[in-house]
Formats: structure tokens, sequence, C-alpha cells
């Protein structure tokens, strides 16, 4: 019997998954934000009961109650008042930030994306036939941290703004004088913010995390947020997400634009979601402390083992954006592929060069201590 419900390994080839099917038998995936983890029980029994009733069919706008609870939740995590109609739920939020584009843009329009990003968010811009302004984030030797300069001057000249906030792939949390400062030169040029909240859960440290609309009805009124359950508890697949917009013409453009592409939300996965945000914050509590103790633990390692990698550690999300080109070895992500058989997910395809990864270590610890081993070995037979 494992010591902790998070150490126990699953083998989870048994169900289609995309983390390990991606690859050959024999490399391990450290890459999709999926964790290798089983959901709480809350949701599996929340799950069954649903079963129990064996008629599927459409779920409308999504549940009163669950709208009650994003809002009750809203209140208590953030001190956000929001009202729970100002709810949408949605199949995910990469299905919502595509929806808000299209709502709030038009061809040839500026979106400003900070870099590197989450690879949907760096590809937003094309789908949409949008002009992408890219603003680097400082090197992860100087901290990661925004430019809030540049980050600034560009939002001056520009129509939206897709912020990542906790940032997939470094970690980083926004302050509130930063996200200030990004809701005024917002508010001043009159660019739309969309606000991929996904990560906002898995925060280290007693850091608390703050949406961007939470800071005033100004800004609350010209911003999208995305938010969802699937991150934290590992519901991905049940393709789930809500979008919160209080500013009732911003909400009924942003319905408007759905064009029968992405209307509503899985009828089990807000069943789930429900269940998770009602009952699960103990299992989440239990997570996040095992979460941490995993990215302390890969600090520690790589520091004493592979000292040339460069870490900031994350204070939100089980994601590590790993700097390896002091290695030099090239194509980092391929290099670990071949030579460690462990996949991350390669630097260019967040905008950045092929001596980044990134690593998840959402996972139980002895996966993560095998990942760190087998990098460990292919550099000492280089
Ligand atoms: C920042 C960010 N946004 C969105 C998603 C995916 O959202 P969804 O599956 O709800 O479309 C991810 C998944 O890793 C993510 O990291």
């Amino acid at each position: 019997m494992a010591a902790n419900e998070f150490d126990a390994v699953m083998d989870r080839r048994r169900v289609p998954t995309s983390k390990w099917d991606r690859y050959p038998e024999g490399v391990l995936p450290m890459w999709v934000a999926d964790m290798d983890f089983p959901v709480a029980e809350a949701i599996t029994a929340s799950l069954r009961d649903r079963l129990d009733h064996p008629v599927f069919g459409y779920g409308g706008p999504g549940p009163a109650t669950l709208r009650d609870v994003i809002a009750a939740d809203m209140q208590d995590l953030y001190g956000w008042s929001i009202s729970p109609a100002d709810v949408v739920f949605l199949p995910g939020v990469v299905p919502g930030f595509n929806q808000a584009l299209k709502a709030f843009t038009q061809s040839g329009d500026r979106l400003v994306v900070e870099t590197p990003v989450y690879p949907p968010i760096l590809a937003a811009a094309g789908n949409w036939d949008l002009t992408r302004k890219e603003v680097p984030l400082r090197s992860v030797s100087e901290g990661s941290t925004v430019d809030l300069h540049r980050l600034t001057a560009a939002l001056g000249d520009a129509e939206a703004f897709l912020l990542c906030n906790p940032h997939n792939p470094t970690g980083m949390m926004r302050t509130r004088s930063e996200l200030e400062a990004i809701g005024k030169a917002c508010l001043a040029s009159g660019a739309v913010i969309i606000s991929d909240e996904i990560h906002c859960d898995i925060v280290y440290g007693g850091k608390k995390h703050i949406p961007i609309a939470s800071l005033s009805p100004e800004i609350a009124n010209r911003t999208v947020t995305l938010m969802a359950a699937s991150k934290t508890y590992n519901i991905a697949g049940l393709k789930t997400a809500y979008a919160i917009i209080p500013d009732a013409e911003l909400r009924r453009r942003f319905v408007a634009a759905n064009l029968g592409m992405s209307e509503g939300a899985n009828v089990l996965g807000l069943v789930a979601t429900e269940a998770a945000l009602r009952h699960g914050r103990p299992w989440k509590q239990a997570l996040i402390s095992y979460l941490e103790a995993n990215r302390d633990h890969l600090s520690h390692r790589l520091s004493r083992e592979i000292p040339e990698i460069r870490l900031v550690s994350p204070d939100a999300t089980y994601l590590a954006w790993l700097d390896c080109t002091a290695l030099e070895l090239g194509d980092a992500y391929r290099f670990f592929l071949d030579k460690a058989k462990v996949a991350f997910n390669p630097g260019p395809s967040f905008g950045s060069d092929d001596g980044h990864v990134r690593l998840n270590f959402g996972c139980p610890r002895a996966l993560l201590d095998e990942g760190i081993d087998r990098m460990v070995k292919s550099l000492s037979q280089r």
C-alpha cells in the first residue's frame, strides 16, 4: 500500500490517453498538463450516481446549482462578487479564448501575448487573422518575470490581450501591482482582456491567485475570465470549462460568436465539476502539498545532479520550465526523448528556443525520480 494516495503508480496505457499513447512503450511521458493521479472519490461517486439515471440528453445552459457554487467560490477564494448569470459553460478553455477572439476582434487587429506561452495561446492570433504582438518574459536566469514596461507599451496599441495567469510554462503568478498596471493599460487602449486562469488552483507557499477581473468593476467589464476544474482535479477529458463575463453586452457578444461550434459543456463534465467544487477541497489541499514536495524534490535533484539546467521554481502549476542551454544539447527535447526516453514539451512550441523544455511533475514521486534518473544517466553517457 502506497504511503500517500498520490504515490500509487497506475497503468494508464489500459485506456486511451493523449499523454501515454503518443510515444512508444519505454518512453516516460512528462509532457501534456495531465496528472497521473486518480481523481477524488467525490468525483467518481457523483459520476456513478449520475450514471444511475441512464439518459444523457443535452445539458441545456448548465445547472443553476453549479453556477451558484462557482459564484460562491469566487467570493470565498478571491473576494470577487459575481452573479451566477455571469457564467457561460464551455467544452474547454481553448474553445473559450478562441470564441472570445472571434467575438471581440476583427481581421488585422493586434493581439498581445507573452512568450514563451502555452501553444494554443501562441497559435490563437493565426486562427483569427490577427497580428500577434509578442512580449517576451525575462529569461529564466533573470527569473522569468514580466517586463512590465514593454508589456504596457504593447497593450497601449492593441485590441486584445490573451493573458495566461498563472503562467504556462513558467508557473509564474502575477502580483497585484502587475495586474493593476495591465488592467490600467488595457482600459486606456480599450483592449479586451481574455484571461486564461485555468491553473489558478495549484498555487504554492500560501500564495493567493488574483483574478484580474477582481481588481475593479471597470476591469471586470472588459474581461472574459476562463476557468475550469479540469487541471486541478484531473478531469480534462470530461471537456468542461466556464467563462465568467460580468458585462451583459460582452457576454451577449461572446455567446453570439459561438456560431454552433462549441455550444455548452459535457453533461458528465458538469457533474464532475460540481462535485469537485463542492466536495473536492480537502483532496485539492492534499494534492497541492504533494505537488509542492515534488516541485522541491525536482529543484533539489536538478541543482545537485544537473546544475547546468536552470529552473525558476514555479509558484503555481505542476509545470517546470527548464533552461537546458548550458548543456549544449542542441535540441534538448530530441536529446531527452532519444537518449533518456523521457518525453517533455519542446521549447519552440511555446515560442522559445530548442534549449528549453517543459516538464510536468504532476505524477507519483517514483515516476518523477525515474524521469530525473534517466536524464542524469543520458547526460553521463554523452
Ligand atoms: C494555460 C492553459 N489553458 C488551457 C488549457 C486547456 O484547456 P481546455 O482543455 O479546457 O481547452 C491548458 C492545458 O494544459 C493550459 O495549460
